[in-house]
């Protein structure tokens, strides 16, 4: 299990580029099941969870080519001869959205068998509205031994209104009206930015989706999908997560690649903290020059402040002078990271959905453990501001959703090393089939 050893103390300073969107990547490779031609996709984040996603299609038949060398962030699928429409729990339970494969598959297989993905570190996250939603559009569903079995000659639109605000839930059911029968309206829809860009990606292979972005989808379905190329969007969390590093290490740094306008709700609560931020069309600047002035934040869907960046946020809340509350809106238990800063010297009172952060309170070394991929992120921050020499054990986490993030950080001045097997570096791969 590799560790991350981070000492604190360093400013950042100077230009992280940002990555590819790993919540648009996996979406997007998913939708390559809707159509047998190949789908070429650009700027793909090379984390775990691509592997996983990659593993999961290629078990279905599907040739998957991970790029590599000057096309590494590049990725080719091709789903013309899917044999097996099923997603495993080996795998589901590794990596949720899996999920993402359920619609993809009934819509083009008439059928898919997907595991259900059980509990998770943050919440319970069933996906009873997936399955509601594609019973709107006619499936047949059962469920039977942890599985969900599903079944449809052909989907027919139908009109869905989500009970709840679900990411994925409007990806996965907007992938599978692409290709009903008839028209599909789609209302209290998420419209997080990867929402849009999978929409993008599925016009772009001739389907016919209006309002994706808003609450509001309208998709027509049609016969056939053809192949392909698309650019995934910049990883927001990614970028977010830089910017708040930076201006807890008193650096000067810019996140560049990136799309600061899908950074509004956090930048504008940065700058209510007394942060100094400069944005242009491509990138963010983060000047941390003056002492931190505490905010309160609470959690939402997009366009409000992201419960990607909740964790992140309270580290930053510990170093601000004041009383910060962090309400936390979207999952039941994602307050794991608050104790594990406790043992570096915050101090945080969770309270139900709330955690009451008094700052500032110097932050000491200690060994730590992460507990999912953006407490993490908290944690690798709270180091490089830590007085000493931190362990951070379990880093396998922040794998799963940050390429190589000890090294975009050590490239701006950070003190830190990955001790444990090296993630492998990924060998020039050969075309992969089932
Ligand atoms: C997506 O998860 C992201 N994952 C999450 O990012 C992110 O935290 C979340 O959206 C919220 O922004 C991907 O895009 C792959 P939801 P998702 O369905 O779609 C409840 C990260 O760190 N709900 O929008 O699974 C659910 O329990 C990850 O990169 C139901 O009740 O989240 C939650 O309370 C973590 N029934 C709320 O809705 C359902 O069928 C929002 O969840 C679906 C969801």
């Amino acid at each position: 299990m590799d560790k991350f050893v981070i000492r604190g103390g360093n400013p950042l300073v100077g230009t992280i580029r940002v990555g590819g969107a790993k919540n648009a990547a996996l979406p997007a490779m998913a939708a390559s099941i809707l159509t047998e031609e190949p789908v070429i996709l650009e700027n793909i984040p090379d984390v775990r969870d691509i592997q996983t996603e990659r593993s999961l299609l290629v078990s279905m038949g599907a040739e998957v080519e991970l790029g590599y060398g000057r096309a590494s962030h590049r990725t080719t699928l091709c789903c013309r001869n899917l044999v097996n429409p099923e997603a495993a729990y080996e795998l589901v339970k590794t990596m949720r959205a899996s999920t993402l494969v359920l619609g993809p598959l009934v819509a083009r297989m008439g059928r898919a068998r997907v595991s259900l993905p059980g509990g998770c570190a943050i919440g319970a996250r069933p996906i009873d509205l997936h399955i509601k939603g594609l019973e709107k559009l006619g499936a047949q569903i059962t469920q039977e031994h942890g599985y969900i079995e599903a079944s449809a000659d052909r989907l027919r639109g139908g009109h869905i209104t989500f009970d709840k605000i679900t990411v994925t839930g409007t990806e996965d059911l907007m992938m599978a009206a692409t290709l009903a029968e008839g028209e599909t309206l789609m209302e209290n829809c998420a419209r997080e930015p990867e929402v849009a860009d999978l929409a993008a990606l599925l016009n772009k292979m001739g389907a016919r989706i209006e309002g994706a972005g808003t609450s509001t989808i309208r998709i027509h379905g049609v016969e056939k999908l053809h192949g392909a190329r698309h650019r995934i969007i910049p990883d927001r969390i990614e970028a977010g997560t830089f910017v708040i590093a930076g201006a807890l290490t008193g650096g000067d740094l810019i996140g560049a690649n990136c799309d600061p306008l899908h950074l509004g709700a956090l930048l504008e609560k940065l700058q209510e903290c007394g942060v100094r931020i400069r944005t242009n069309g491509e990138s963010v600047r983060v000047i941390a020059d003056s002492q931190l002035r505490a905010a309160d934040v609470s959690t939402e869907e997009y366009p409000g402040f992201p419960t990607d960046m909740q964790a992140q946020y309270m580290t930053l809340a510990t170093q601000a002078e004041g009383t910060s509350v962090v309400t936390e809106n979207i999952f039941e238990n994602r307050f794991m990271h608050a104790q594990e800063l406790v043992r570096m010297g915050a101090n945080i009172k969770v309270e139900g959905s709330r955690a009451v952060v008094r700052g500032k309170t110097p932050l000491s070394s200690a060994a730590v453990q992460c507990s999912d991929l953006r407490a993490s992120a908290s944690l690798v921050i709270a180091a490089l501001v830590a007085d000493g020499e931190t362990i951070l054990d379990r880093v396998y986490h922040i794998d799963r959703g940050y390429e190589r993030i000890e090294e975009k950080l050590r490239s701006v001045g950070a003190q830190i090393r990955r001790i444990g097997e090296m993630l492998p570096r990924r060998a020039a791969a050969p075309l992969a089939t089932a």
